[in-house]
């Protein structure tokens, strides 16, 4: 059932999908990982779709996973966190474009999601971390693949294991941000350069996108390396004191 946190629209041949929830930051939990996932599978052998668009709106991108389905798996039922798992799956066996939106803060799953597009756009608004260290945490979704191999081991280095947040220009330096634009308006460029590749021809866009990306089946035994890794940390006493200390900050 759709739960309204994700919003799934089509115009021009375009797929578009908006993490909408904005009280939160627009953290992901497990429902939305369904409908996002369920997005990007149904369009796969659609001839009618030829890119995706993942946007936050305005604002934010994602806060990353939600802290609070963290906290609930924890309690002995880690399969609770099994839509995020399908989701990486759907990300990196996807054949079509993407293109990232990105205004306002990516963290976390947001940024790693960022590694598996094609094209990302970033207003001067925007910041990329993926902080999994100072939750106790290690990489996901093959972020300790495609990191390294996309921005060298340095910055993938800094990122994954010194929780450093990078800004839109450092992002394009780094080279996983296309361009960056002025804030409220990475949705409209995202809208642009979609059009862009859909005026191209289908096939050859196709093959050409498999032949430069990483092999999917290197991807998805990296993301069940890494899950596997991630499944123990999550019963870590370092992750689980950093969950509550985030869930309890604003009690103290
Ligand atoms: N999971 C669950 N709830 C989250 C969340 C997350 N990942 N990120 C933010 N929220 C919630 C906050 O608890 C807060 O809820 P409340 O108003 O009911 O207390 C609300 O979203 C707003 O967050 P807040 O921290 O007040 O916003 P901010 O603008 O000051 O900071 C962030 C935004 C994204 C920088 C900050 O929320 C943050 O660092 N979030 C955690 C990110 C994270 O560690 N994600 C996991 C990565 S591995």
């Amino acid at each position: 059932m759709p739960n309204g946190n994700i919003v799934v629209s089509e115009e021009h041949a375009t797929r578009v999908v908006t993490l909408r929830r904005p009280n939160k930051k627009n953290a992901i939990t497990q429902d939305m990982y369904r409908e996002m996932s369920r997005a990007i599978d149904t369009a796969q052998n659609n001839p009618e779709i030829r890119c995706i668009i993942i946007t936050g709106g305005s604002g934010v991108f994602t806060a990353g996973d939600d802290i609070d389905d963290f906290l609930k798996a924890d309690t002995a039922r880690p399969e609770t966190l099994s839509n995020a798992a399908k989701f990486l799956y759907s990300l990196a066996l996807n054949v079509k474009p993407i293109i990232a939106a990105v205004d306002g803060a990516s963290v976390g799953m947001g940024t790693v999601l960022l590694f598996h597009c094609d094209y990302v756009l970033a207003s001067t608004a925007a910041t990329f971390s993926a902080p999994y260290i100072n939750l106790g945490l290690i990489p996901v979704g093959a972020s300790s693949l495609l990191m390294p191999n996309t921005m060298g081991y340095q910055r993938a280095f800094a990122m994954l294991v010194m929780g450093r947040t990078f800004s839109a220009e450092e992002a394009r330096v780094a080279g996983f941000v296309n361009a960056v634009v002025s804030p409220g308006h990475t949705e409209v460029e995202a809208r642009k350069v979609a059009r862009e590749i859909c005026r191209l021809p289908a096939e050859a866009v196709a093959i050409s996108r498999k032949l430069l990306r990483t092999p999917p089946e290197q991807l998805t035994r990296r993301i069940d390396q890494e899950a596997h890794l991630f499944g123990e940390r999550l019963k870590s006493n370092e992750a689980v004191a950093a969950f509550n200390a985030f869930m309890m900050r604003k009690r103290r």
